[in-house]
């Protein structure tokens, strides 16, 4: 262990299936955790697990990495990306899991042959005898196949995110690759196709012990509108739909845990990823009901060492706010949130501070408010005008706009 790390920096324990995970945090599958140095970088920083990088069997699209880490946006966008043979997996799962001694190993795998399940659990078989601690099925890679149909091409190869949709496809698969090998089997979902929820549920149905994630999702990044035929990607020609991750991602896969957590047993173990960086963004995706929570951008930009910070703010979080384990407010959100047609509202308006405000009329361009006017180089509200939407608090610069709350509406 890293001598620079205090065990109250990393310590969370949680035991799933059996096994003793140091705290909820993997990271998740990708370019980081593709070599033996990797991953005893990522115990050595008090991950309580890593996912290795995905092994396709047989090998299809697998091309060299092109990424761009675009921060003004907030997003991640890969274009082309190398998985690992199945026999490379198998190499690194067997040194990983000699080098490593507190580190929870996953298998991120998926089968591309025409054996159907058959294929999947050999190659889960052969990783639980590689020393795997866990089966990660990826059913949700959109680079694969799913990008190609996406994007007008054709391919007889069904992969990653185009299975990843299918409730009963799935669970089926997985509920058989669990029955052939000892070790638990989790499975990483996609959100494409819109149906995460009924996935998770249906896996954990069949008796999955764990499901989740958001996975990446396929987008146009901005281009050069001076040069649209190009893609953003250096060392490459076309666009192409990329797979977008990081902050960008974090809302729709907040979304996605909460789905998944409303619909699935209340016991079963969820996955979240998307967009996770600060020990905040997981506390966040903790109360929509994550128990673990993978994060891969994060590591690719800031390396391993992003975890210490993470969980010794939730530790300290969770010490001020009395909670002894993470459980006591894992999902604390999801019996809050309301549909719209329920919302509890109240009447209100918008107030001016004419010592904060500066005169600048940024408010007062609103398009949608009638209500406010400059007069005198200040901000007025015509009350009657005032809808109470609560924009003008956020446009200006200075917080001089703040909203009077009245009467419940009924
Ligand atoms: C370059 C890159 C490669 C990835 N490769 C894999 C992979 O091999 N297997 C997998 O399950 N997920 C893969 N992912 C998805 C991530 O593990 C993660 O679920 C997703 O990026 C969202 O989380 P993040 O915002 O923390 O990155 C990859 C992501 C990126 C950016
Ligand atoms: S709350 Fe909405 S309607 Fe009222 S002043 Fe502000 S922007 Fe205008
Ligand atoms: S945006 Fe703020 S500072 Fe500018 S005029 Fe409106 S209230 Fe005043």
């Amino acid at each position: 262990m890293n001598p620079d790390v205090k065990e109250s920096d990393y310590l969370m324990p949680l035991e799933v299936a059996g096994l003793a995970f140091r705290n909820n945090f993997v990271v998740g599958s990708g370019p980081a955790v593709k070599t033996l140095d990797m991953i005893k970088e990522i115990e050595r920083w008090g991950w309580g697990g890593a996912s290795l990088k995905l092994a396709i069997d047989p090998t299809y699209i697998s091309k060299p990495p092109r990424y761009r880490w675009l921060k003004k946006h907030k997003y991640h966008a890969f274009t082309a990306e190398t998985r690992l043979t199945f026999e490379e997996g198998l190499r690194l799962m067997e040194k990983a899991r000699k080098a490593v001694s507190e580190l929870i190993l996953y298998a991120n795998m998926a089968y591309a042959g025409e054996q159907g399940d058959e294929g999947w659990i050999r190659m889960a078989q052969k990783y639980e005898a590689a020393g795997a601690h866990v089966i990660e099925l990826n059913m949700c890679c959109p680079n694969m196949s799913f990008n190609v149909e996406s994007s007008g091409g054709r391919t007889s190869v069904v992969s990653g995110a185009s299975v990843g949709s299918q409730p009963d496809v799935v669970s089926k698969t997985a509920a058989a690759i669990q029955a052939a090998v000892d070790i638990p089997v989790f499975v990483k979902l996609t959100p494409e196709g819109g149906k995460i929820a009924d996935v998770a549920k249906a896996c954990f149905d069949k008796g999955i012990v764990s499901s989740g994630s958001t996975g990446n999702r396929l987008a146009i990044p901005d281009f050069d509108i001076n040069d649209p035929e190009q893609g953003i990607c250096h060392l490459q020609d076309e666009p192409t739909l990329a797979c977008f991750s990081g902050p960008w991602i974090k809302p729709l896969a907040l979304r996605d845990v909460y789905e998944m957590r409303a619909k699935c047993d209340p016991e079963s173990m969820v996955m979240g990823s998307g967009g996770i960086e600060k020990w905040t963004d997981a506390v966040q995706m903790l109360m929509c009901g994550a128990d673990f929570v993978q994060i891969c951008t994060g590591v690719m930009i800031k390396g391993p060492k992003i975890l210490p910070k993470i969980v010794k703010g939730i530790r300290q979080f969770m010490a001020e706010k009395g909670y002894g384990n993470y459980r006591d407010f894992r999902g604390i959100v999801v019996p809050r949130i309301t549909p719209t047609d329920r919302l509890t509202l109240y009447r209100g308006h918008a107030v001016v501070d004419e010592k904060k405000c500066t005169g600048c009329a940024i408010c007062a361009d609103i398009g949608h408010c009638y209500a406010i006017t400059m007069e005198n180089e200040k901000a007025q509200i015509t009350l009657d005008d005032c809808t109470g939407c609560s924009t003008c608090t956020d446009v200006c610069p200075v917080n001089a706009v703040s909203m009077r709350k009245f009467e419940r509406i009924d």
